[in-house]
């Protein structure tokens, strides 16, 4: 598809940006369904991005993704946030309806679609959740309100317990919040359905570590990782080892790109080819040397 002047303009912001797949994988999707847009990076200082979103404004630019570190600052220069950006504290995609600029947070939504599609139903199910940062919390707010019950296990115990509070009042739930400490991941794993790492750990170029030993994984087990560079992470390995289902980091990436997709342009994301120009993309990485 050509450039034009009536080509429409989506955009990711963040810092740094350079190895941000996003790109990727909407140009992936505009090219196959024939839509007359492109998808840029912006690499945006913090002090800056109250003038990026004025920018977005003046320069009509569609939608755009938000990542490290402007996700919870970007907050308070738009005009709305839906309810789970809102709990969450934090914004991953900005909708532009005829000038009001609108936040979500897909990284709940991805996840819950990435269970789904690899045919987990969260319904009667109990998970354990690793991690109460940004995308564990918003991971968490769709959990709540579909799972059976919910664990969350955090480094910091106090976001764990705050962040299980709030969503225990919410939606009424079983929603439990502890530290991340051996003993209590060992004490939950046992009756857990399905286990989540939301957090950065195993994530190049640490890719040897784990939170949850070997011996800890059983094959009733789903595990899913929100990790994926690489690919399949150590706790996958490990996972899969044990004759466990895993979900790989690379799904979740794909559902939270196709629910902004779906937010911008209000019709179904070519899941398949955004997931391939993705996977495609981090293979080449894996096998440069150069990130
Ligand atoms: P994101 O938006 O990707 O979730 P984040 O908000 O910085 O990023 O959250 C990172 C998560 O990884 C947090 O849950 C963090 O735990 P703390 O809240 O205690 O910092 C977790 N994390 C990072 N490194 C960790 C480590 N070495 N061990 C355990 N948890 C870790």
């Amino acid at each position: 598809m050509e450039v034009s002047g009536k080509t429409k303009v989506f955009c990711v912001i963040g810092n740094p940006i350079e190895h941000s797949l996003s790109p990727i994988m909407h140009n992936a999707a505009f090219r196959h369904l024939n839509i007359d847009a492109v998808y840029v990076a912006f690499k945006v200082e913090e002090e800056a991005l109250e003038d990026a979103v004025r920018g977005m404004r003046s320069l009509g630019i569609c939608g755009m993704n938000v990542t490290m570190p402007h996700k919870t600052a970007i907050v308070k220069y738009l005009d709305e946030t839906d309810p789970a950006a809102k709990l969450v504290g934090a914004v991953n995609t900005v909708l532009n309806a005829n000038g009001k600029l609108v936040g979500f947070n897909t990284d709940g939504v991805g996840a819950l679609r990435a269970l789904e599609e690899n045919y987990v139903k969260p319904r009667d199910k109990k998970f354990l959740l690793l991690g109460a940062g940004g995308a564990g919390r918003a991971i968490a707010f769709q959990l709540a309100q579909e799972a059976d019950e919910l664990v969350i296990l955090n480094r910091d115990a106090d976001k764990a317990r705050v962040l299980a509070d709030a969503l225990r009042k919410r939606f009424n739930k079983k929603v439990v919040g502890e530290s991340l400490l051996h003993n209590v991941l060992k004490n939950w794993i046992k009756d857990a359905d399905v286990l989540i790492n939301a957090t950065s750990v195993g994530m190049h170029p640490h890719q040897n570590e784990t939170l949850v030993e070997k011996s800890l994984l059983r094959p009733e087990l789903t595990v899913m990782d929100i990790v994926y560079d690489p690919i399949e992470t150590r706790l996958l390995k490990d996972a899969k080892s044990v004759g466990a289902k895993v979900i790989y980091g690379t799904e979740m990436l794909v559902f939270q790109g196709a629910a902004s997709f779906e937010i911008w342009l209000n019709r179904p994301a070519p899941v398949n080819i955004m997931r391939k120009a993705i996977v495609e993309r981090l293979q080449a990485r894996g096998l440069s040397l150069e990130r």
